[in-house]
């Protein structure tokens, strides 16, 4: 079986691959299938997966002809991740309405072309709501997005929910909340510093939080997500006919609280790296999104998120920052 990842040079893209060359198959509508090839999609190359069923195609997913050569009748399975983050997709709305609009319909259609239904896993996000919300945000609460990123990500969602409809694709969303610990360097994303402020500070280095303490986030790590990403793509399409978009089971934490574990787990002189300048646009993007989740249908689905925020940051010590020293 064929499966392509696009974005697959991406944060999440690299994960998902590596998690996908370790177990080898996925099971789809109860068969075991065994994954022959992995097709990574991205304008960026990514030559760190050295094996025989990674092949990594360079180019732009918005070019048609880049999806044609990308897809053939043996793609069974599409994660698609490729997408400009919500910063740059506000800072440059041309961009972000070509790669997260415009292309999510090309691909749907060159899904479609294919003609055996292939099944599409998109990653949406929680920027697809806002404005005044309930208490608790459930997978049905109505959309209302308050940047150019969500508006794009909820309506590649409804297409992709009209393309399974019509039996040409068999979609399904999973929206994630903020993945953090992230490592590397600081993205364009209006939620970077939910990253920075606990990476930054473990790595020796001064962060500014630019939302104010109490200002609550949905958060998941990065082996939970990639892990949600196959759990979602493997779930039976009768436990998603419903509704596609599921809500991934994050944790709610406010900035003041991803300090106060970092000072739990690491201690005052690394937590006091912290700063706290606000930055007006990121506090207006990052506070239109909601803090408290209702996920029992994600957990009802079986699909887990992380204990709490210590043991994020505990993993990311573990996964990412031990294998980086010297
Ligand atoms: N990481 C998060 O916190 C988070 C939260 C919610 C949703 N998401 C979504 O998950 C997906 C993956 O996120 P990520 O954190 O891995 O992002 P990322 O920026 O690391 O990866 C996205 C990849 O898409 C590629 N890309 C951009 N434009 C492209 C184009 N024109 N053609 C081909 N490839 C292109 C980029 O080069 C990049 O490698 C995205 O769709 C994102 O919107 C991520």
């Amino acid at each position: 079986m064929k499966v392509l990842i696009t974005g697959g040079a991406g944060f999440l893209g690299q994960r998902l691959a590596r998690k996908l060359l370790e177990l080898g198959a996925l099971t789809l509508e109860g068969r075991r299938q065994p994954i022959t090839h992995i097709d990574l999609l991205d304008v960026v190359r990514n030559d760190s997966l050295d094996d025989p069923r990674v092949h990594c195609l360079t180019g732009d997913i918005a070019d048609v002809q880049v999806l044609g050569q990308a897809l053939d009748r043996d793609t069974a399975v599409v994660f698609h991740l490729a997408a400009v983050v919500s910063g740059q997709a506000e800072a440059d709305f041309d961009l972000g309405m070509r790669i997260n609009l415009d292309a999510s319909r090309s691909l749907l259609e060159s899904c479609r072309a294919l003609g055996h239904g292939p099944r599409v896993v998109f990653t949406s996000s929680v920027a697809v709501y806002g404005g005044r919300l309930p208490d608790s945000v459930r997978d049905d609460t109505a959309l209302n997005p308050q940047s150019s990123y969500g508006t794009q990500k909820a309506i590649a969602e409804l297409l992709l929910a009209d393309y399974t409809r019509r039996g040409f694709v068999d979609g399904r969303v999973l929206r994630l909340p903020t993945i953090s610990v992230r490592p590397g360097r600081p993205n364009a994303a209006a939620s970077s510093f939910a990253s920075g402020i606990i990476r930054e500070p473990l790595g020796g280095e001064a962060a500014n939080c630019p939302v104010a303490a109490d200002t609550r986030l949905w958060l998941l790590s990065p082996r939970r997500a990639v892990e949600a990403l196959v759990a979602g793509c493997e779930l039976d399409a009768s436990a998603v006919a419903d509704r596609r978009p599921i809500n991934l089971p994050g944790i709610s934490v406010s900035a003041g609280e991803m300090v106060q574990a970092l000072r739990e787990v690491a201690g005052d002189a690394v937590a006091d790296r912290v700063s706290w300048q606000p930055d007006e646009r990121i506090a207006r993007i990052v506070g239109s999104w909601p803090g408290r989740w209702d996920c029992a249908r994600a957990e009802r689905l079986g699909l887990q998120g992380d204990g709490d925020f210590a043991a994020i940051v505990r993993a990311y010590i573990a996964d990412d920052l031990e294998c980086t020293k010297p």
